[in-house]
């Protein structure tokens, strides 16, 4: 009784922190449904039987007693004993087969998948959340949770729900002195002032949110790592932080600095092949399993932007990834090596050279060495997380090797949070693209997940960056998109229509207009930024020496970091071309070779991305790249001017905190369109000469008139 009572309290509390709408709920808000909607569940059994111990369980049984209460206002009776009576039955495969031996899902359960079954066992009508492992209990049961949250029918249901790929995990980029790199959200949830904080409470939260959305793995700290990390004391704090994410199926992992044998480890070499190395890797390990018996390995990046790695002593990324794999492998842990090694002190005047081209440059002749819990971690594009860009050729590069993908979350350059910026979108163009590896329908999706190539593991990760801010990543559209990586993760092959519908009834309710506005806001919003940011595959036309964030075009040249538009008074783009260019384009399968090579083929969204041309040049559209750039700036600009007045719509529609919230948002991005805009407009007329035809950019004799 006591219990309950307790539950009811917390509920209450759950609902008023609810009501203030601060987004810490996320799309977890489980907001009541009207008595009317509440009634089409009202065959749902009252009795949970949970078939086993663990925690995963209890917590999955804990999150449906929680969700029934605050969606339906009706209290689960838990009961250990499955005794004839209507009931919600929790398990395992086996153990459901030893209640009810006919029952069987109508496929195989890979790891992970889960099936929702309405069924009468005994007698007595029960419904089913079976899997094949505990965590794929837990999925089970918040997919049953949004199904009723958005009032969808569960009467007769029978579905089985495969994860996509083995790999769903989420990278944080949090420094152990609390701050995050490229985070927008506040400071780390995990580390404050150099150690582990004492309360982990938001990272509970946070490995449910992402246990919510079948994200089963979370490496804590910054690519960049502070060896620290590895000293046996900070061992011990991470520990808790396993603790924490355990109950939620989530795993934890460790980025960590190749140097750290010699500058924690007191070696005076962190050479891959020299046995002493191997040796401290291995009692390393050992020690961390000691700790956290369910780690999930490391994430490594070495020879990168100014990190130490391999070619200090020669050797290669196979041979750094391959000494820490192995002694991961008794445990059962992976390496993700990061593909994600580029030269940035590239001599800018030899037009030949080439950043985009460095990953698989480095990676392609490594295929087949490395061992095979190793996972070759790809950016979605050859450059880094530019607004558009092609899929990176190194996914079809590598076919004696696991991959990965890595997709941004955190929008580094696509506005920080502080520009609507709906990735869905983006992320489904380069898993979708067909790479034609050996003239075979063979998307990105297909390869990452290792089944052109029959991997054993592969899979999604998504640079995250949430933090202590309420909402988490600091606005509240934004969490569409840690939502949509995680739904994605799981299943690629979903809509961003459908994820971004789920999403908004989840995180706002089914008002039909909020639902309508809300939905097409963020679905448009990719192009729109992309409008006044960098169109044309131009790349993001940012300060990239500065924030990522302010326009800042001059910033890409005349310097090593090889983020090059190559625009000079005649042309822009840069010229990748097999023919005359940087020979880029031949890292791709002969089909992707055709689709770029030649201008008149290669689609205009991404033109310079791989061709230098005049601004006159004539795109598919029947205008002139220049008309183009000007007319998208003041597109772009317009278009933001009315999200806010699509917003204004809402007002009464949505609850009065995130309606002003968002609205200041808006305001301030179209504010910031405009700088863009300008910017951006400025700078290409000043290089070309050549004015606007509609006369809305200031000419050379317009700005002198004017003084
Ligand atoms: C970008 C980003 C860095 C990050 C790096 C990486 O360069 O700006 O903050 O460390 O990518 O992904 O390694």
């Amino acid at each position: 009784m006591l219990r309950f009572a307790l539950g009811t309290t917390f509920v209450f509390l759950m609902a008023a922190t609810a009501a203030a709408e601060t987004g810490a709920e996320a799309w977890l808000r489980y907001s009541a449904l009207s008595p009317q909607a509440a009634k089409t569940y009202q065959h749902l059994p009252r009795k949970l039987v949970r078939l086993g111990d663990s925690a995963v369980l209890k917590t999955a049984q804990q999150e449906l007693v929680l969700g029934a209460a605050q969606i339906l206002g009706e209290t689960l009776r838990v009961s250990e004993n499955s005794s004839p009576e209507d009931a919600i039955i929790l398990g395992t495969l086996p153990r459901i087969r030893a209640l009810a031996p006919a029952l069987h899902p109508p496929q195989n359960l890979e790891p992970d998948g889960y099936w929702l079954k309405t069924a009468k066992i005994h007698g007595s009508e029960c419904l089913v959340i079976g899997a094949s492992t505990d965590r794929g209990v837990i999925y089970g049961v918040f997919a049953l949770l949004g199904k009723i949250a958005r009032g969808e029918a569960i009467a007769d249901i029978d579905e089985v729900q495969q994860p996509f790929a083995p790999i769903r995990w989420v990278n944080q980029s949090d420094n152990l002195d609390g701050r995050i790199e490229r985070g927008y959200g506040g400071p780390s949830i995990f580390f404050a002032n150099g150690n582990v904080r004492s309360d982990l409470t938001r990272a509970s939260a946070y490995a449910r949110l992402l246990a919510s959305v079948g994200i089963n793995g979370c490496t804590i700290n910054n690519v960049n790592a502070a060896p620290g990390i590895l000293e046996d004391s900070f061992i011990a704090q991470v520990s808790h932080i396993a603790d924490v994410f355990r109950p939620w199926g989530v795993q934890l992992s460790l980025s960590v600095d190749l140097s750290s044998p010699k500058v924690i480890g007191g070696l005076d070499t962190f050479d891959p092949l020299d046995p002493r190395v191997a040796e401290w890797w291995r009692k390393k390990v050992d020690e961390i399993y000691r700790h956290v018996p369910d780690f999930g390995g490391f994430v490594v990046k070495a020879d990168s932007e100014g990190r130490l790695g391999p070619s200090t002593y020669g050797r290669t990324a196979a041979d750094a990834a391959n000494v820490i794999a192995r002694a991961l492998k008794p445990h059962g842990g992976v390496v993700f090596y990061r593909a994600f090694v580029y030269n940035h002190h590239l001599d800018w005047r030899d037009l030949k050279n080439d950043r985009a081209k460095a990953a698989y440059d480095n990676f392609h002749p490594l295929d087949g060495a490395f061992d095979d819990n190793v996972i070759v971690q790809i950016k979605n594009g050859p450059i880094d997380f530019q607004v558009r860009e092609p899929a990176s050729p190194l996914f079809a590069g590598l076919r004696r090797t696991n991959e990965s993908i890595e997709l941004q979350i955190t929008q580094e350059y696509t506005g920080q949070q502080r520009h609507l910026c709906f990735l869905v979108p983006m992320w489904k163009e380069v898993l979708d693209f067909d790479m034609r590896v050996d003239s075979n329908s063979t998307p990105v999706k297909d390869i990452v997940a290792g089944r052109v190539f029959h991997r054993p593991v592969g899979g999604f990760v998504g640079v995250a960056n949430v933090g202590m801010d309420a909402n988490w990543l600091g606005s509240p559209l934004s969490m569409a998109n840690l939502y949509g990586f995680g739904r994605l993760a799981w299943d690629p092959n979903l809509s961003a229509e459908k994820i971004i519908d789920d999403w908004t009834r989840l995180t706002f309710g089914a008002d039909p207009l909020a639902l309508k506005t809300i939905t097409s806001l963020q679905l448009n919003s990719w192009h729109v930024y992309e409008s006044y940011t960098g169109p044309l595959g131009a790349g993001t036309l940012t300060n990239i020496v500065g924030n990522h964030y302010d326009p800042g075009p001059e910033s890409s040249e005349e310097n090593g970091w090889g983020q090059w538009h190559r625009a000079d008074h005649q042309g822009i783009g840069m010229d990748r071309t097999i023919a005359t260019g940087t020979g880029y384009i031949g890292q791709y399968p002969p089909g992707v070779q055709e689709l770029y090579e030649s201008p008149a083929n290669c689609p205009d969204n991404l033109l310079l991305f791989f061709h230098h041309v005049p601004y006159t040049y004539t795109l598919h559209s029947g205008k002139t790249v220049i008309q183009h750039v000007y007319d998208s700036h003041y597109d772009g600009a317009d278009r933001v001017r009315d999200f806010i007045a699509q917003w204004k719509m809402l007002e009464g529609h949505v609850d009065d905190d995130r309606y002003r919230d968002i609205l200041a948002r808006l305001q301030y991005q179209a504010g910031e369109a405009i700088v863009w805009r300008d910017a951006i407009c400025n700078w290409i007329y000043r290089l070309s000469g050549i004015p606007d035809q509609k006369a809305r950019v200031p000419t050379a004799s317009g700005l002198q008139g004017n003084r």
